[in-house]
């Protein structure tokens, strides 16, 4: 099924419809982060191949935008068979080339075939209005705006490594029944999975053209793709480091940014701690906290702590640290890099007297899961994001500096609260400074058709089903004046 986007391992670029090799010759190698093992290489495209995908996409855009919305939505809708029916085959390749954890990487492949469908569906209902101007002072019903919403002409799709299929998928299908044409830039490590869903797309039966992408490397083609003056929308998810740089330097650009995070999860003295310690264990460590919304530090009540962290230790105790392939939870961190840096908070902590309840154990990319209590904030744990699976608990007096230290972050996607009190739920719930809040649960995205988002340096823009339709298409006003 995959066989034309690839020559002996060597990955290509779909452009116009068809797979093809860049100009310049050049490949980037691409090793499992967990075996080690060379999986492939892809096309390192050069400025001279950006322009040229970018006319490609700017000439087949009008035809796909005229498209009727029924027939575009039916292409989503066999784009998603076609997903279901590679759940095992792309989730193999997502262990193999980003280390997720087997069930990780069934559910973003499963996950990302329903988004499609429910895209398709949502689309379709997406209309205009009419308004009258009677409703303004001093105008009366001679006078009415036709509103329909229309394409912004190409998206760009830059998506992250740790969902490099459901994250490009969750950009291009919103973008495509808006009547946009796409560009995908997939990350580097996770460009071969999504060249997959590129493929797939292709298959489905998408015209020549509407999706076109482009692989090298985000530091060498990055800012010449984001600053084309082609390019009418930027999709960004990643680091907030690499998304302010693109709000910087991108001009005029409408974009949509989703960035790091520092989700804290609050828990109450009322709280049922058991659940909570479940909750956060979960979203702390799954795929080894490499998820922008993973809980990312604990904020207790004092008067639960003792009970809290214990039990947040015999849930840490029983995950299976390993490699992807053994259906491991806590598996290698994407490269050495990501793994020196973890060493790093878990070092600093360690030297300024946190106290270590469990880990701190490495094997190469492997970072086993680590927990401290009594963190101050004079740590650097207690405010960076480690993309690892490192916890830190810090323990307050009562609600307010809960909420006042939860705030000082930089950072602002989601947290958690947990209590059995709904009005004390409330009153944390409306104080911080957040996109979501999560009242008992852990943090996390899904359903798709829900807000996401994040204030602070967390992003810029909602995401989420209709969000992300109506973010990647605009009003159109036709006035008509009746004499
Ligand atoms: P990253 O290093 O910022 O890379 C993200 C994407 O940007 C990759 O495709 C990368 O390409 C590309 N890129 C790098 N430099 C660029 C430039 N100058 N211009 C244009 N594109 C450029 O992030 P990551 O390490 O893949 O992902 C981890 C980060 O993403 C974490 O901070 C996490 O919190 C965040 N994240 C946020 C969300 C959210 O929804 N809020 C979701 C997932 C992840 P290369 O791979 O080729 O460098
Ligand atoms: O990594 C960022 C993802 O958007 C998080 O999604 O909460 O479903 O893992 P998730």
């Amino acid at each position: 099924m995959f066989e034309n986007i690839s020559n002996n391992k060597i990955y290509r670029n779909l452009f116009d419809g068809d797979w093809k090799e860049c100009c310049g010759g050049k490949t980037i190698k691409i090793f499992s982060p967990s075996t080690e093992e060379l999986i492939g290489e892809v096309q390192s495209c050069t400025k001279e191949d950006v322009n040229t995908i970018i006319e490609n996409s700017k000439a087949n855009q009008k035809d796909w935008g005229d498209m009727p919305i029924n027939h575009r939505a039916s292409i989503l809708h066999k784009a998603a068979s076609i997903l279901d029916e590679n759940v095992d085959y792309l989730a193999k390749l997502l262990q193999l080339e980003i280390a997720k954890d087997k069930d990780s990487a069934i559910s973003e492949v499963k996950r990302t075939a329903d988004f499609i469908r429910f895209t398709a569906d949502e689309g379709k209902h997406i209309g205009g209005e009419a308004i009258n101007a009677d409703s303004f002072p001093g105008f009366d019903k001679n006078k009415f705006s036709l509103v329909t919403r229309v394409p912004l002409g190409i998206v760009l799709a830059i998506s992250p490594f740790n969902y490099p299929i459901n994250l490009s998928a969750s950009k291009i299908a919103p973008a495509l029944m808006a009547g946009n044409s796409v560009i995908l830039k997939p990350p580097t490590q996770g460009s071969i999975s999504a060249l997959h869903l590129a493929e797939i797309f292709n298959l489905a039966g998408l015209p020549k053209g509407v999706l076109n992408t482009v692989t090298g490397s985000g530091s060498e083609i990055g800012d010449y793709i984001v600053t084309h003056e082609s390019i009418n929308f930027i999709n960004f998810t990643g680091s907030t480091e690499v998304g302010k740089h693109i709000a910087k330097i991108a001009g005029m650009v409408p974009m949509l940014l989703e960035l790091g995070g520092k989700d804290a999860a609050i828990v109450l003295g009322d709280a049922d701690i058991e659940d909570a310690a479940n909750d956060i264990v979960i979203g702390a460590y799954s795929y080894s906290g490499q998820r922008c919304t993973a809980v990312k530090r604990v904020i207790v009540l004092n008067s639960v702590a003792d009970e809290l962290v214990n039990l947040i230790k015999k849930n840490i105790e029983k995950l299976k640290v390993g490699s992807p392939e053994s259906d491991a939870s806590i598996i290698p961190l994407i490269d050495k890099k990501s793994a020196d840096y973890v060493q790093e908070l878990i070092d600093d902590a360690i030297e300024k007297g946190a106290k270590l309840i469990i880990g701190n154990k490495r094997d190469r990319n492997l970072i086993y899961p680590t927990l401290f209590d009594f963190v101050t904030p004079d740590m650097r744990v207690a405010w960076e994001e480690p993309f690892g699976p490192v916890l830190p608990v810090i323990r307050v007096n009562n609600l307010d500096e809960a909420i006042s230290l939860a705030n000082k972050s930089q950072y602002g996607l989601q947290s958690s609260v947990f209590t059995k009190n709904i009005d004390d739920a409330f009153y944390v719930a409306r104080r911080l400074e957040v996109g979501t809040v999560q009242i008992n649960n852990k943090t996390e995205r899904g359903p798709d058709h829900f807000p996401f988002l994040g204030v602070k340096a967390s992003g810029m823009g909602t995401q989420g089903i209709r969000y992300s339709i109506e973010a990647m298409s605009r009003p159109k006003a036709i006035v008509l004046n009746i004499d």
